[in-house]
């Protein structure tokens, strides 16, 4: 028989993974579980998106960055966007089940935690909430290890002819990469000189700005939703989410926009 639809996409192995736990069953336990379904499949391709991008940015190849950091940001914008499908769900309608999450959280999320450190926001010490026999851990751990985006959008720079400083091309690349006044001036240079480069810097800027977004309107659900309560993952829920609003991924792209 001639490959069709439902083989190809494995649809009866995917509409089967959604298991619903309260008893009786609560109207909207069907789309919490949907909405984190999506959003791991939207992880999962953003990851294999960023393997591409690394190497684009290592060889130098300008519209192949362009290209796949286009697709990324329009994913990012999709991410914020669908939180407003979630928004429709009462806090009284989330406290009829969420009981039943236990202690799962997105917090958890592997595939969140590497789009963070693949980017270079890099928290190590959120590798502690894993159990050291999560096999989950070692892929963390891979990632905290590993250079991040940045560190290949150095590698970019450089091959445009910024001088990239020997501290930023040594960093401990299991840290927070640092804004740096050299790289800035590179970039400004790039910025009025070369307007495929300015393209590039833009969609990423936009990428940033919507990875923020994301925190942002993740906050916002949380206090609607459970106000000041306990986050099912332990933290305190929204008072610990808000630590990482307003913090940009590529700090160097925005630092500069007051001299252009
Ligand atoms: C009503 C909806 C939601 C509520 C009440 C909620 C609540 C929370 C809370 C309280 C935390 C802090 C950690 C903890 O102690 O549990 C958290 C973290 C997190 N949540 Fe949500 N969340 C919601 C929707 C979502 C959605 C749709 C996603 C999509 C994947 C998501 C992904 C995450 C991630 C990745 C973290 C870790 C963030 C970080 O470490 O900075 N959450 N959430």
């Amino acid at each position: 028989m001639p490959l069709n639809y439902t083989d190809y996409l494995k649809l009866p192995e995917l509409l089967d993974l959604q298991e619903p736990k309260s008893k009786p069953e609560q109207q909207d336990e069907l789309l919490f579980i949907i909405i984190h379904q999506v959003y791991e499949l939207w992880f999962k391709l953003m990851l294999h998106e960023v393997d591409k991008l690394k190497r684009d940015f290592s060889k130098g190849d300008l519209f192949g960055a362009i290209h796949t950091f286009k697709r990324l940001r329009t994913v990012m914008k999709t991410l914020v966007g669908q939180l407003d499908i979630l928004e429709t769900m009462t806090p009284i309608s989330f406290t009829s089940f969420r009981d039943r999450l236990e202690s799962a959280s997105g917090f958890q999320s592997t595939q969140f935690r590497e789009v963070e450190f693949v980017f270079g926001y890099k928290r190590a010490d959120t590798l502690k909430y894993y159990d050291p026999s999560n096999p989950a851990l070692a892929t963390i751990q891979k990632r905290l290890n590993e250079r991040s985006v940045i560190d290949h959008f150095h590698d970019f720079l450089a091959l445009q002819g910024v001088e990239i400083p020997v501290e930023v091309r040594q960093r401990d690349v299991t840290l927070p990469a640092e804004p740096n006044e050299a790289v800035q001036e590179g970039i400004l240079n790039l910025y009025r000189t070369r307007g495929e480069c300015e393209i590039l810097f833009e969609v990423m800027t936009d990428f940033d700005e919507g990875m923020q977004e994301w925190r942002y309107r993740h906050v916002k659900i949380v206090e609607r939703t459970i106000g000041s309560k306990q986050g099912t993952g332990g933290s305190p829920g929204v008072e610990f989410l808000k630590r990482s609003l307003f913090r940009p991924l590529f700090a160097d792209l925005w630092a500069i926009r007051h001299r252009m």
